[in-house]
């Protein structure tokens, strides 16, 4: 960086939607506050977004502005890139690396670009000494990286993850509640703005699983191959399953885990159920939870906002603050950069508990016939529920709740397999991991 420390930390601000807005606005309403923290002050002199008349609520007064983003890379007199357009793939991925390439510092919210190329993105920040900082990118107003990078640092972690997807949390919260359908909340929650209008990767525990890797990577020092990641979303949670898993003494939550097991990286997005006096299953509506499990430090969970303007405004400007204060720190936390990934182990090569909800017809035999392929694949069943049916002519199934023990995988996927096949069950057995450590 060309400026001297006493001079402004000149910013130049990529993207001007919602966080980008939130950004100016953050700057601007603390700014005394900002410029004590940092020792400095950080002025935003350049910005670029698709559309220069749109009234954001903040003035753009006297900022150069730039058509291209990636002009902002070539400009002498921006210090910091603040990277706000998102997509792992197109602009920002361009945007970031010419501004690293050139030397200069970057600041980015863009959690699918750091799960994607975090291990180039980080060879080439270490080879043109250029930060790159990204508290943003993990559940918005919650200091997940910096608890994870240097809270954490000097301890061995054990396991990483929790709710980071807050519309899931969100849907799955109302579903509980009011006993509504999935697609009847998300329909809903897309009305009141709280999902996107394309919900998928939300939903499909796409965003749940970039955040995953980021953390894992951090956790474990080196970027994670995000392919290797299990994810699963939520659409295929029913009311009825919020409702059997109250019965039984839990709540379904999507889970982001990642831990050092017997096989190597255990990493995964799921649904889990959760039991209902764990802190994790309190934590509910839009809000993320981050879990870390270290040997010396023991368990902790921190809870709050995971998007939004403010809170994610907030972790950006974080960033920026700890550039100006010369605090910075390698992309993964250690030293030296590696592009050597490390990739998640199959998820057959684990263990777990599961619940089972099955259609099944309602006669003499049939959980005998089930029962037989759990002995057969070796998985052992801790409880059955089976609710009043509701049972007519037209409808002659009924719900059938089956609970294992800990069990492989393997067994577990061997079992469903062949479940599925029996003439008496009707639909595709819908199966959810129980997480109770
Ligand atoms: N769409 C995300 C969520 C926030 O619902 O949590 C940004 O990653």
């Amino acid at each position: 960086m060309s400026a001297s420390t006493s001079s402004p930390l000149r910013l130049g601000i990529a993207g001007l939607g919602t966080v980008g807005a939130g950004v100016i606005k953050l700057l601007e309403t603390n700014k005394d506050l900002i410029t004590a923290r940092a020792g400095r002050a950080l002025q935003v002199v350049a910005v670029s977004a698709r559309n220069r008349t749109q009234d954001r609520g903040v003035s753009l007064e006297g900022l150069r502005w730039y058509d291209n983003a990636i002009d902002l890379a070539a400009d002498p007199e921006v210090d910091v890139v603040v990277e706000l357009i998102g997509g792992a793939e197109g602009p920002a991925r361009a945007l970031v690396e010419a501004a690293l390439a050139a030397g200069k510092a970057v600041v980015t919210a863009n959690k699918a670009l750091i799960a994607l190329h975090g291990a180039a993105l980080a060879q080439s920040s270490a080879a043109n000494t250029a930060p790159l900082l990204y508290e943003a990118a993990v559940a918005g107003g919650i200091p997940a990286i910096k608890t994870v990078r240097e809270g954490l640092a000097a301890d061995r972690l054990l396991r990483i993850g929790g709710i980071l997807n807050g519309t899931c949390n969100y849907i799955l919260t109302v579903m509980r509640e009011t006993g509504k359908d999935f697609a009847t909340v998300l329909a809903d929650a897309q009305k009141l703005g709280y999902a996107e209008a394309d919900p998928s990767t939300d939903i499909d525990g796409w965003d749940a699983a970039h955040k995953l890797a980021i953390l894992a990577g951090l956790a474990f020092g080196r970027p994670v191959a995000f392919e290797s990641v299990h994810v699963e979303g939520i659409r295929h949670i029913g009311a009825a399953d919020l409702d059997f898993a109250r019965k039984l003494g839990y709540r379904i939550k999507l889970l982001g885990l990642a831990r050092m097991g017997d096989a190597g990286l255990e990493a995964r997005v799921t649904p889990c159920l959760v039991p209902e006096d764990a802190p994790i299953a309190q934590v509910d509506g839009v809000f993320n939870a981050v879990v870390a499990e270290g040997a010396f430090a023991g368990r902790l969970m921190i809870e709050g906002r995971g998007a939004g303007e403010g809170p994610t405004a907030t972790a950006v400007t974080a960033d920026l603050i700890d550039i100006a204060r010369g605090n910075t720190i390698p992309v993964w936390g250690v030293q030296s950069a590696t592009t050597e990934v490390l990739r998640a182990c199959p998820l057959s090569a684990g263990k777990g508990a599961f619940y089972l909800r099955l259609r099944v017809e309602d006669r003499p035999g049939v959980i005998a016939d089930i029962t037989a392929v759990l002995r057969d694949c070796g998985v052992s069943l801790r409880s059955m529920l089976q609710p009043t049916p509701v049972r007519n002519e037209t409808a002659p199934h009924v719900p059938l709740i089956l609970v294992t023990h800990q069990t492989s995988e393997a067994a577990m996927q061997d079992a469903v397999a062949r479940i599925d096949t029996l003439s008496v069950v009707a639909d595709t057995p819908v199966v959810i991991r129980i997480e109770t450590d």
